[in-house]
């Protein structure tokens, strides 16, 4: 077995057993490009590949996602090895946490975690929220994130760190929003999706349900007038009854510190 950076060539073998992966299909196919592009993104070849798996490298962080192991040579350790190569060229890179976003449904790959000592996080619920004219706008512009239980936000489907760099490079973008009609404020990072098109990601953090409803309607909005076909809401909490806003998954996300 081999595990190696990936090339071109690649992709119809690696597509070839990542079309039905899950009951939805797989996203595999629309983010190959630019995984490539990025880099880090490993194969495990026998004669020809038979996994993948992508690793993102940010300061003081490995994202690890899209680890598929072709059905056939599953359970002999493809996957956990890839994970391991990922991990030792982030000890390399004296990166010390490695995060990866596990359905809560997935047992086979929450078990594979576990094995290789991932803890659970954190867990998040993602909702989808149909675009649709209103006329709610009462919301604010600006950093009002102090607190350190914030401590990811989203960007193309990868939690990153919220830190003072990322806080001020997203304010400057007016990428965070607030409402604060009452002293718990709701708090949301847009970013539109590097992958898909026409594709809102909103982190949103919930400080109360008024709060939360108006930000909801200000999305809602936002999404018509900036045609968006589909806005994708990412929190921590359950969110209250809203028109057009479904709760599609929750996940877990699984950190190891690394030595
Ligand atoms: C999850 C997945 C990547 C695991 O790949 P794999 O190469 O079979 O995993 P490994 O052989 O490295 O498994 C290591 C350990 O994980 C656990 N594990 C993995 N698959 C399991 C399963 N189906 N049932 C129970 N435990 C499982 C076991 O503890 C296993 O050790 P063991 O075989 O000695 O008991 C693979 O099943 C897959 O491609 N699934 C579909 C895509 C997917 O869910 N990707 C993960 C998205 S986060």
């Amino acid at each position: 077995m081999v595990i190696r950076e990936a090339k071109t060539s690649d992709k119809l073998h690696i597509l070839h057993f990542c079309q039905n992966t899950f009951s939805w299909g797989d996203y595999i196919k629309d983010v190959w490009d630019n995984w490539l592009k990025e880099g880090n993104l490993l194969v495990i070849e026998k004669n020809i590949p038979i996994g993948v798996c992508h690793g993102v490298f940010s300061q003081n962080q490995l994202w690890i996602e899209g680890i598929r192991i072709n059905p056939d040579f599953r359970r002999q350790d493809l996957a956990s090895n890839l994970i391991k190569h990922l991990e030792s060229l982030a000890i390399q890179k004296k990166i010390q946490t490695s995060l990866m976003l596990i359905d809560t449904e997935n047992s086979p790959s929450l078990l594979m975690a576990q094995n290789l000592n991932y803890k659970l996080y954190q867990t998040w619920n993602f909702y989808s929220l149909l675009p649709q004219k209103n006329n709610s706008h009462d919301i604010s512009f600006g950093n009002v994130i102090q607190d350190s239980r914030f401590s990811h936000f989203v960007k193309s489907w990868r939690w990153l760190p919220l830190n003072e760099d990322s806080l001020h490079s997203l304010d400057s973008k007016n990428h965070i929003i607030y409402s604060r009609k009452n002293q718990n404020p709701s708090i949301a990072i847009l970013e539109d999706s590097e992958h898909f098109e026409k594709t809102l990601i909103v982190t949103l953090f919930s400080g109360s349900k008024i709060n939360t409803m108006n930000i909801i309607s200000f999305l809602q909005n936002f999404g018509f007038e900036k045609k968006y076909t589909r806005i994708q809401i990412l929190t921590k909490e359950i969110l209250p009854e809203f028109k057009n806003l479904e709760h599609k998954i929750s996940f877990h996300l699984m950190q190891k510190l690394l030595s």
